[in-house]
């Protein structure tokens, strides 16, 4: 790989506790898990902008100056799925003050929209990759704020979660804006579970707000309980109490229901993994769609048979992994 063309990684992620309850400030628990998204950004003549996503689409531009800031014109091709890898590349171009064209390529192993941590993924690779091949060494807080910024400017309202997993990795026990990473967690038998449905975590994220402006008296009191079961799911895990660790999970998951983000196909397989076996399952992610975690003991293997049957796609997660990797 020459001087011309760079790549980087990022995870995706699960939360083991705390979804939605910390956009508003509340305590939650997410991980990186062993599948990332790799983009490949490589320098190419006259200003041309060439994007291709593996599976998803891919885009054609030129960059070029409007109102003083780098954009991308004469945009041809799937703009609307590459949405947020468009966002960065411009929010990276102008942070860093430089264009020049470029190809970007990349792979993933995060179905988009499936409530692991895709686009947090996406963005914060590119940031990399995009900065690293203009000769410009970002700090992983330069990186993590122009991956949040652009997630914000797409999908609105969101916590910095998603993109301090892409960019940390390991254990992140999160509130407001800080972060702080757990080193001596358990590295659980995670068993995840897609339904195949997308999670719109946009519109979910408005749901729960108009939800909570309707009824603040009723909703506040369940966002704080789910910050709580964070807290007590964090002492559990550190205490290697499993059986404690599984029920905080099923009463994150019934709160998550009393804010309406869990769905027919989501219970199904939340249903499927607790009755062959599971100590703890929920949703993960926005909900809505997208998968669910359920935590296993040696019995792993016929919880992914069962998630199957009821029509989930299992896939075995390892947690706490490495975040953003950038190949010098
Ligand atoms: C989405 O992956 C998780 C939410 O809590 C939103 C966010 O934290 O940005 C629903």
């Amino acid at each position: 790989m020459g001087e011309k063309t760079k790549k980087a990684s990022s995870p995706g992620q699960i939360f083991l506790f705390g979804e939605h309850a910390v956009v508003y400030g509340y305590l939650a628990l997410a991980t990186a898990i062993n599948m990332r998204t790799e983009v490949q950004a490589e320098l190419i003549e006259n200003n041309k902008l060439k994007i291709h996503s593996k599976g998803i689409g891919e885009l054609k531009g030129e960059i070029g100056e409007i109102n003083g800031n780098w954009s991308i014109k004469k945009k041809s091709g799937d703009s609307e799925k590459l949405r947020f890898v468009t966002k960065v590349i411009q929010s990276t171009l102008n942070y860093i003050d430089r264009k020049d064209g470029l190809k970007v390529c990349i792979e993933s192993d995060l179905p988009p929209g499936s409530g692991l941590g895709s686009s947090s993924a996406v963005t914060t690779a590119t940031a990399a990759a995009v900065s690293s091949v203009l000769g410009k060494s970002l700090t992983k807080k330069e990186i993590s704020d122009l991956a949040f910024k652009s997630e914000l400017e797409v999908q609105g309202a969101a916590s910095r979660t998603g993109v301090n997993v892409a960019t940390w990795g390991g254990f992140l026990k999160i509130q407001n804006s800080n972060k702080e990473t757990l080193n001596k967690l358990p590295k659980l038998n995670i068993l995840i579970g897609y339904t195949g449905n997308y999670s719109n975590t946009g519109k979910l994220v408005g749901e729960v707000k108009a939800l909570k402006e309707s009824r603040p008296d009723l909703i506040i009191p369940i966002l704080k309980t789910i910050g709580n079961t964070a807290e007590s799911g964090i002492e559990s895990l550190e205490e290697r109490h499993l059986e404690k660790v599984g029920a905080l999970m099923n009463v994150n998951q019934t709160l998550l229901r009393a804010l309406d983000v869990s769905s027919p196909a989501l219970h199904n397989l939340i249903q499927a993994a607790r009755s062959s076996g599971a100590i703890g399952a929920k949703l993960t992610g926005a909900g809505g769609g997208g998968c669910v975690i359920a935590l296993c003991q040696e019995n792993i293997d016929e919880i992914a048979k069962s998630v199957k049957r009821a029509g989930g796609q299992p896939m075995r997660a390892k947690i706490g992994v490495e975040g953003l990797k950038i190949d010098q």
